[in-house]
């Protein structure tokens, strides 16, 4: 049976990069890998990041999770997923779920999100948000952890503190967990 692998969390916190430091260890040809960022330029090439925008995105991805999760492969999603509802969703189907909460504080994502690179997604979000910058201009819409909360899950099967653990440590303790259910 196949495996559904969602790692969420704030944006900033870890998740693209504790992916790639998971595939870099297991190998591409495990687990297919889905980043919401790139499904999302796929179905809406200007993207506003309204609430209305971000249901449809979340169900189209989840829709593409099932759909590969059905024809026998391991799914490794990274996604945000502030709406615990969207989590959910994929928690209440038939397919074995897993949710990894990588857990990092605001103040450091904030600090990560701003440095870093990825031409997927506009930088800065955060700090041009908390700056009360014009929404809807360029692209800047609603910024989970500022205009709109990310939903915890206390009970996710794995929380991942990104504030102490290296990417490289982090993909470890995943995969080790993995293994627990199932993984190989
Ligand atoms: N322990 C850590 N775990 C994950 N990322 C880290 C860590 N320490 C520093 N970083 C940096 O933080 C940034 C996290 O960005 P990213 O992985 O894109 O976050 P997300 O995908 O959750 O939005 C990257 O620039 C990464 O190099
Ligand atoms: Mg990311």
């Amino acid at each position: 049976m196949s495996l559904i692998i969602w790692l969420t969390g704030l944006p900033g916190s870890g998740k693209s990069t504790i992916a790639q430091a998971l595939l870099r260890s297991i190998g591409q040809s495990r687990l297919e890998y889905l980043s919401l960022d790139t499904i999302r330029k796929e179905i809406i090439p200007h993207p506003e990041y309204t609430d209305a925008e971000r249901d449809l995105v979340y169900e189209a991805y989840a829709d593409r999770a099932l759909l590969i999760a059905s024809s026998g492969k391991d799914v490794l999603l990274d996604a945000t997923g502030h709406k615990k509802r969207y989590r959910d969703r994929l928690r209440a189907g038939t397919i074995p779920f897993i949710e990894i909460f990588i857990s990092c504080p605001l103040a450091i994502c904030m600090e990560r999100e701003a440095a870093r690179t990825n031409n997927l997604v506009i930088s800065n979000t955060y700090k041009r948000a908390l700056a009360g910058e014009k929404k809807r201009r360029d692209g800047l819409g609603e910024v989970i952890g500022i205009d709109v909360p990310y939903e915890e899950n206390h009970q996710a099967d794995l929380i991942i503190d990104s504030a102490s653990l290296t990417p490289e440590l982090a993909a470890r303790t995943i995969l080790k967990f993995l293994e627990t259910k199932g993984f190989k």
